[in-house]
C-alpha cells in the first residue's frame, strides 16, 4: 500500500531516498568520539585478526559488486591480500583456505544459497568466516563466526540499493577495524576516514537532491537498445552496477566495463549515439582521471552520447560531457557511495518510464534459495 511506501509509487524509490540514513544508521556506534573503530560485535579476537593472512570476499549480485570495492579499500588499507569471488564459483574451483583466511561473505537478506553453500565450504576448511548482512538471525550470520550487520532496515525491492550503499560503509568500517588491529595505519589517519564517511549521508543528500535531473535523463533515453557504463579503480565496479540495474529493472541491454579495457574489445561496441555513462574518479596524484578523461574522448570521437559523473570542480571533464552529473568531493575510495546513487536513480525511473514493475522484475527473486 501507498502507506507502506510513505507515499512513494515503488519500494524502491522510498529505499533510494533512504540511503542518508541508511547509511548513517550503519556507522552509529561502531566508532568513539575520537574516531577509533569499536567492532566488539566481531566476536574473532585481535589476536585471530592480526594473523590473518589472506582476505577472499564472496557475494552474489549486487553485493559481489560491493565485494569488489572492499577489494581496492581492504588492500590499500591493511596490505593483507584480498581475492573477491562469485559465491557461485568459489567452491568448484578448489580454492586455497587454512585457519588464516579471512572468508567475509556479503549478503543483504542472508539467504542467498550461492553464498550459503560457499560459507560451508570455506568453514569445512577451517577458514574464519565473517558475514556482511542486513537480515538479523538470517542463515548467512548464524552459520558465520562473525557478522557485521549493516543497518539499511528492511529492503523490499528486489534490485538492492540501500543495501548495496550499506554494504559499502561495512566493508570500509571493517578494513579501516583490520587497520588499526593490525597496525598498518595510523590512528589519526583511520579518524579522518571515519570523519569524512560521516559527512556522507549529507552529501549522498546533495546527490538525491538533484534527482529530477536523472528523471529527465532517462525519460529521454527510454528507447535506447544499449547502454554502456565505463570506470576505473572503485569505479569499476560500480560501472558493473549501473549496468546490472538497467539490466534487472528496464531489460535494456547493459555492459560495465573497466576503462582501460576498452581499447581491447568494448570499444568495437561503440556506435553514434550509443550512450555511455562514464564514472570519473577525483582528481589524484595517481593519473587516473587523466586516464579515464582519455578513455572518455575516445568513446565520444566515434559517436558515443557521453553522460560524465564527475566531481565538483573538476572543470576539465567539461568538453567532453554532453551530460553532466556533479558528485560532491569525497576520497577515491568513497566514491562509490555517491557515483552509484544517479545511476540506481536511472534505472528506476527507465523502467518506471515503460511501466515496468520496478519492485518485482520479471524472472528475479529477492533472495534466491536455490543454487
Ligand atoms: C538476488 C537479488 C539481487 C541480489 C542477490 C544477492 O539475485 O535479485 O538483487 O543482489 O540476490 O542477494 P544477497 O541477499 O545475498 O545480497
Amino acid at each position: 500500500s501507498a502507506a507502506e511506501k510513505d507515499g512513494y509509487d515503488w519500494f524502491m524509490r522510498k529505499e533510494i531516498f533512504e540511503q542518508p540514513r541508511a547509511v548513517a544508521d550503519t556507522l552509529l556506534g561502531r566508532h568513539d568520539e575520537n574516531g577509533a573503530l569499536q567492532l566488539d560485535e566481531i566476536r574473532i579476537s585481535e589476536e585471530e585478526l592480526r594473523e590473518v593472512d589472506k582476505i577472499i570476499v564472496i557475494a552474489s549480485g549486487t553485493s559481489f559488486y560491493a565485494g569488489m570495492v572492499a577489494k581496492y579499500a581492504i588492500e590499500h588499507w591493511t596490505r593483507i591480500a584480498c581475492e573477491v569471488e562469485l559465491a557461485s564459483e568459489f567452491r568448484y574451483r578448489d580454492p586455497i583456505l587454512t585457519r588464516s583466511t579471512l572468508v567475509v561473505a556479503i549478503s543483504q537478506s542472508g539467504e542467498t544459497a550461492d553464498t550459503l553453500m560457499a560459507i560451508r565450504h570455506a568453514r569445512e576448511q577451517r577458514a574464519k568466516v565473517l558475514a556482511i548482512c542486513n537480515t538479523n538471525g538470517s542463515t548467512i550470520p548464524r552459520e558465520s563466526d562473525a557478522v557485521i550487520y549493516t543497518h539499511a532496515g528492511p529492503e523490499i525491492g528486489v534490485a538492492s540499493t540501500k543495501g548495496f550503499t550499506t554494504q559499502l560503509v561495512a566493508c570500509y568500517l571493517l578494513g579501516l577495524y583490520l587497520a588499526q588491529v593490525r597496525g598498518t595505519r595510523y590512528g589519526d589517519e583511520i579518524a579522518q576516514v571515519v570523519d569524512q564517511i560521516q559527512h556522507v549521508p549529507d552529501k549522498i543528500q546533495q546527490v538525491l537532491d538533484r534527482a529530477e535531473e536523472i528523471y529527465g535523463l532517462a525519460r529521454r533515453l527510454a528507447d535506447s537498445r544499449s547502454v554502456l557504463f565505463l570506470g576505473r579503480h572503485v569505479g569499476y565496479p560500480v560501472a558493473l552496477e549501473g549496468a546490472l540495474k538497467l539490466k534487472e529493472l528496464a531489460y535494456i541491454h547493459a555492459e560495465g566495463f573497466a576503462a582501460g579495457e576498452l581499447k581491447h574489445g568494448p570499444i568495437a561496441l561503440v556506435e553514434d549515439q550509443l550512450p555511455v555513462f562514464c564514472v570519473v574518479p577525483p582528481r589524484g596524484r595517481d593519473f587516473l582521471h587523466d586516464k579515464m578523461i582519455s578513455g572518455i574522448q575516445e568513446v565520444r570521437a566515434r559517436g558515443a552520447r557521453t553522460i560524465v559523473l564527475a566531481e565538483e570542480g573538476d572543470a576539465v571533464v567539461e568538453p567532453y560531457a554532453d551530460v553532466l552529473i556533479r558528485l560532491p568531493r569525497v576520497p577515491t575510495l568513497l566514491q562509490p557511495l555517491l557515483s552509484v546513487i544517479p545511476l540506481q536513480l536511472f534505472a528506476l525511473e527507465l523502467a518506471a518510464h515503460k511501466g515496468l514493475d520496478v519492485d518485482q522484475p520479471r524472472n528475479l527473486a529477492k533472495s534466491v534459495t536455490v543454487e
